[in-house]
């Protein structure tokens, strides 16, 4: 008998289209898998939240999910959710388990070679008490430039639905993130949500010298196979993977992307 678990679903989150950037390689890693991808679009965006208000909305939408849903494993593929309720939401719901998205200070700062790291973020995570603590622990020897940007996953969501991107305001938005000092680079920017990773080529034809940007969709999509029993290619349920939007039915354009990602929207 299959476990149970092997006939639920992964459930991936992000306030939109961000953590579609996880999704994919969780697909890739886990194909005899159903994914529920939920975009609370109607909170979109999250970086300009209030912490407190934020984290309340956050705890009572799980509380529906976990409910009507029933997954096998929860994904936060989304920092500004994460970093901000992702303890809450394990201490609320002790028995499911949630991979969380965390800036990835720590890779960076093994890798860095000239000690310059940047982190573009959205506001709320650059602010997080979460955030300056991975610098604390893991990144004490770096420079670390926090870039918190108002816009760019706004940008991302038109950008991904085929819109026109003005690269005036990407390149201002990502300028910040380059730091030049006594003869040094940054040379690592930490793509810090999950939206980015979606304008990751503007980004590198925009970028003033070439720089490593580090998306850790995949090292996320890992970690969920990694508490995941595996399901034997028999026992793969027939069901469609499903895209719910709190903000209810999607327009047209967002609803062929989900269907391009073979993600069945739910009305
Ligand atoms: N995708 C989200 C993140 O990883 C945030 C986007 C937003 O809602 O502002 O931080």
């Amino acid at each position: 008998m299959p476990s149970m678990d092997s006939t639920k679903p992964v459930l991936v989150f992000d306030s939109g289209i961000g953590g579609l950037t996880v999704l994919r390689e969780a697909r890739v890693l886990m194909p005899e898998r159903r994914f529920l991808y939920i975009a609370d679009d109607s909170g979109f965006p999250y970086g300009g939240w209030e912490e407190g208000a934020l984290k309340a909305r956050l705890i009572r939408l799980f509380g529906e999910l976990l409910r009507d849903h029933d997954p096998a494993l929860c994904v936060i593929a989304c920092n500004t959710a994460f970093t901000l309720a992702g303890a809450d939401l394990r201490a609320a719901y002790p028995r499911m388990r949630f991979v969380g998205t965390v800036p990835a200070i720590k890779p960076a700062a093994e890798r860095t070679r000239s000690g310059l790291i940047s982190v573009l973020a959205t506001p709320g995570t650059v602010r997080r008490a979460y955030t300056r603590g991975l610098i604390q622990s893991f990144a004490s020897r770096c420079e670390v430039q926090l870039v918190g940007s108002a816009n760019l996953a706004r940008m991302a969501e038109c950008y991904v639905r085929g819109g026109t991107l003005d690269e005036a305001a990407v390149r201002a938005e990502m300028a910040p993130c380059f730091v030049e000092k006594n003869g040094r680079r940054t040379d690592i920017v930490v793509l810090a949500c999950t939206h980015y990773p979606f304008l990751a080529n503007v980004f590198r034809r925009l970028a003033p010298w070439p720089v490593d940007w580090l998306d850790p969709a995949e090292a996320i999509a890992r970690r969920a196979r990694s508490l995941l029993p595996r399901v034997a290619r028999q026992s793969m349920t027939r069901e469609a993977s499903v895209a719910v939007f709190t903000g209810g039915s999607p327009d047209a354009v967002t609803r062929r992307l989900m269907e391009g990602l073979g993600l069945r929207v739910a009305r």
